[in-house]
């Protein structure tokens, strides 16, 4: 559906993305994961036409972008990073600006805000100004006004940051259940959990670069170790930790040991192991590695730092 092939974009002196090339199919709810100043924000203003790229080429179902001309503007929707909405004007008002500036009239214009107003459950403040709404009230008409002309690809950039927990699962649900029913999703956030909860392929993005993207399991793959396993470090289990450091890496935090296998050493062998010191199940919890830890296997960084 979306193709985007070798793009760079500069502000100056700073190349704010170099050469990136990704492609989104029809259906997909694809992840755009990476810190600030990564480069998503302006990834999305490329896709969705504000700016235009300064090599490379985006196309959408084969055709070259092109928001110049209506049917262009019409397959997209893009929830900006920033609010953006008329404070003065209540949620009926804005809709019906968003509206009209899609080409929405008479009893189709009217029937699309109503419906939008009902799927973000803003209905009972339709008539109050936007000024007096919380983050997550405002992010949620912003995302509604995006929708109202029926688009193809919606893009939503960081949509849940400053907002509550309550309009964030109200925002998870509703960009679900627009998926579900076949809208294509890309969707922008420093959140790994986020992505991981929503995203079907994950993009992972860093100083200008796509450094991997796949299905979350064809990213974790690229770690060089699978489940870590994570038992107390006492002199019960000293015995155990001495001989761990021969198959991966052993690091002890809090009181507690953290256990990364090479990929060639099977966690079965571990739990023998552990059994023939004598030392229970109990005491061991495995756990899958998390993006967080790809994240910082790709950069050498945390994507929170
Ligand atoms: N309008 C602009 N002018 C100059 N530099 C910019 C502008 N917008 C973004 N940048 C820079 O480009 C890089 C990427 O920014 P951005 O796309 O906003 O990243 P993200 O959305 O991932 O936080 C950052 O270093 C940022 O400071
Ligand atoms: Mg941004």
């Amino acid at each position: 559906m979306l193709l985007i092939q070798d793009v760079i974009k500069r502000y100056g002196a700073l190349t704010a993305l170099n050469k990136v090339s990704l492609q989104v199919e029809a259906g997909e709810f694809f992840g755009l994961l990476g810190p600030n100043g990564a480069g998503k924000s302006t990834l999305m203003s490329l896709v969705s036409g504000l700016r235009a790229p300064d090599a490379g080429t985006i196309t959408l179902d084969g055709q070259a972008l092109n928001t110049a001309d209506a049917a262009g503007r019409l397959a997209l929707g893009l929830v900006p990073q920033h609010i953006a909405l008329y404070q003065e004007l209540s949620p009926d008002q804005n809709l019906r600006i968003f509206g009209q500036l899609y080409g929405l009239r008479g009893s189709l214009l009217h029937e699309r805000v109503e419906e939008a107003l009902v799927a973000v459950q803003l209905t009972d403040r339709r008539k109050d100004q936007v000024k007096h709404f919380s983050g997550g009230m405002q992010r949620r008409l912003n995302l509604a006004a995006a929708l109202l002309h029926r688009p193809k690809l919606l893009l939503c950039d960081e949509p849940t940051v400053g907002v509550d927990p309550q309009s964030r699962n109200a925002i998870f649900e509703y960009l679900e259940r627009l998926n579900r029913a076949g809208l294509t999703i890309i969707y922008s956030t420093h959140y790994m959990e986020e992505a991981t909860r929503l995203c079907s392929r994950i993009g992972v993005i860093d100083h200008g670069e796509i450094l991997a993207h796949g299905t979350l399991d064809e990213l974790l793959t690229r770690l060089p170790f699978e489940d870590e396993i994570r038992f107390p470090a006492n002199p019960e289990t000293a015995g155990l930790a001495a001989q761990l450091p021969a198959h991966g890496e052993l690091a002890t935090l809090d009181g507690t040991h953290r256990f990364r296998p090479r990929a060639d050493y099977r966690l079965s062998t571990f739990f023998l192991l552990a059994e023939s010191l004598g030392l229970p199940a109990r005491l061991f919890t495995s756990q899958r590695p998390t993006l967080e830890a790809l994240f910082l296997h790709l950069t050498g960084r945390n994507i929170r730092e």
